[in-house]
């Protein structure tokens, strides 16, 4: 069920028991999920903000692209579940679910995926502003630079307000983050660029542009091209998200999509979100054996010890992570064709999860693994460097940012995103000169 504009239906009432005042707050029903209180004439009614640091009980916007339930451990994409998209689809398919809200008939894909293929080349002169990074500058440095960059390349699709401008900018930023992504590799590597290949699909193509050289055939090895699909299908979109938070509020302003996505990117880049993927194989190999498992454990229950395991805890799932047990799924396919057995990260993880989901704190906190748990260890078997997880989860996540940009836009309810605060510094003083403080 889907409908199209939100009604009151209900109100909630909150009493100022300095005053003794009651208002009537309009309560609005999704079509799932929790019931939202209509608060914007709250400051105008009341006087008062609300106070709401990491936003865990506001809701910023209506969207019709992804639904979570953090306690049944669901994760829906335009109502499909994660689990069964991830199993049937490529990539560009679920991209076309996000951006348009159904799945597209043959047509629709054929010509989705010219279009994106046939805006996979970056512009030449993109080359030269690669050289100016540091060899050794990290991948979501260079990505999130060259992204911000393409509004310099790319001066014909940048006025948010021209609907066809905004498709086209869409397809450059969808087509061209595993160019971007890849040549990052390339560049820290000292490798030439490799160029996308039209007859490749999105994942392979990816593949190709990290791993082919100009001196010998690359063949794309068909079970690591779908473990690539599966992950990018898995990190495609993950609701209000604090990087999809940051894409929304930057585009509020007015400002141009490239310049919307580079901000994304940066917010993506922390540990605590998809930073996390690189911070857990770092913590698998800084454990380096199953038997010093427990011993991470308790300092991550240490509340004098800032240590906390990696890849476990989500600030919505309360839940087993739907998305992490594809992961693991596909990181067991990837270690039998890659004929690894013994892989001891993948040992330490297992005991990890294993010790972890029997243990009173974690149940109690309702901590299980999240998708950056088995993401990392599948990209070290794939030949991926630990420094480009983030940039891969970017790279994904971009299709998840466009659509969700677009559907602001859209949004006849558009604003630009101004949060208030409880003020709690010094109230109005008179200057005093510096020779008198
Ligand atoms: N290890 C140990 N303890 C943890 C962990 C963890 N990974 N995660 C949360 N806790 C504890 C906290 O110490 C806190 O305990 P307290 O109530 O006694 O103070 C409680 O669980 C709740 O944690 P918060 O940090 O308040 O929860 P929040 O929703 O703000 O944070 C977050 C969620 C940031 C993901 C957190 O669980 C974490 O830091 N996890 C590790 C990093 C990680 O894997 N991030 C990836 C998230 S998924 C993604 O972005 C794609």
């Amino acid at each position: 069920m889907t409908y199209d504009k939100k009604t009151a239906t209900n109100t909630f009432t909150v009493t100022d028991n300095s005053t003794g005042k009651s208002y009537d707050l309009p309560v609005i029903e999704g079509t799932v999920g929790p019931r939202v209180v209509d608060i914007r004439k709250f400051y105008a009614d009341t006087g008062c903000f609300t106070y709401d640091p990491g936003f865990t009980s506001t809701g910023s916007c209506s969207s019709k692209i992804t639904f979570i339930d953090g306690d049944e451990g669901i994760l829906l994409h335009r109502g499909y579940p994660i689990d069964q998209l991830a199993e049937n689809c490529d990539f560009l398919e679920v991209a076309y679910l996000l951006l348009f809200g159904d799945l597209p008939n043959k047509e629709q894909f054929a010509q989705f995926e010219h279009d994106i293929t046939y805006h996979s080349m970056l512009h030449e002169q993109i080359q030269r502003f690669y050289s100016g990074f540091r060899r050794d500058a990290h991948p979501m440095a260079v990505s999130c630079g060259v992204v911000g960059a393409l509004s310099a390349f790319y001066h014909d699709s940048l006025d948010f307000t021209d609907p066809y401008q905004r498709v086209v900018a869409e397809t450059r930023l969808i087509a061209k983050m595993p160019t971007i992504v890849s040549w990052a590799y390339k560049y820290s590597i000292g490798q030439p660029f490799q160029y996308p290949r039209n007859n490749l699909t999105y994942a392979e193509n990816f593949l190709h542009m990290m791993f082919a050289v100009p001196c010998e055939p690359y063949e794309v090895n068909p079970v690591l091209a779908r473990a690539m699909n599966r992950i990018l299908i898995l990190h495609a979109d993950h609701e209000q998200n604090a990087s999809t938070s940051t894409v929304r509020l930057s585009g509020s302003s007015g400002a141009n999509p490239f310049a919307c996505l580079a901000a994304g990117i940066a917010s993506l880049w922390g540990p605590s979100h998809g930073g996390a993927n690189e911070a857990v194989l770092n913590m698998l190999m800084q454990i380096g054996s199953k038997d010093r498992v427990g011993e991470y454990v308790k300092r991550a229950k240490d509340k004098d010890d800032p240590f906390r395991l990696m890849g476990f805890g989500h600030r919505v799932y309360k839940n087993y992570d739907p998305r992490a047990k594809i992961m693991q799924q596909t990181c067991h396919e990837v270690f039998d064709e890659l004929g690894i057995h013994d892989e001891p990260l993948l040992q330490i993880a297992m005991e990890l999860e294993k010790i972890a989901l029997e243990d009173d704190y974690f149940i109690e906190k309702k901590l299980y693994p999240n998708v950056d748990f088995y993401s990392g260890i599948i990209f070290r078997a794939m030949g991926i460097p630990t420094s480009m997880f983030t940039a891969l989860f970017a790279l994904a996540r971009t299709t998840g940012w466009v659509a969700q940009w677009l559907e602001m836009i859209d949004d006849p309810e558009l604003k630009i995103g101004r949060p208030r605060q409880l003020y709690i510094g010094q109230t109005q003083r008179d200057f005093i000169p510096m020779d008198k403080r």
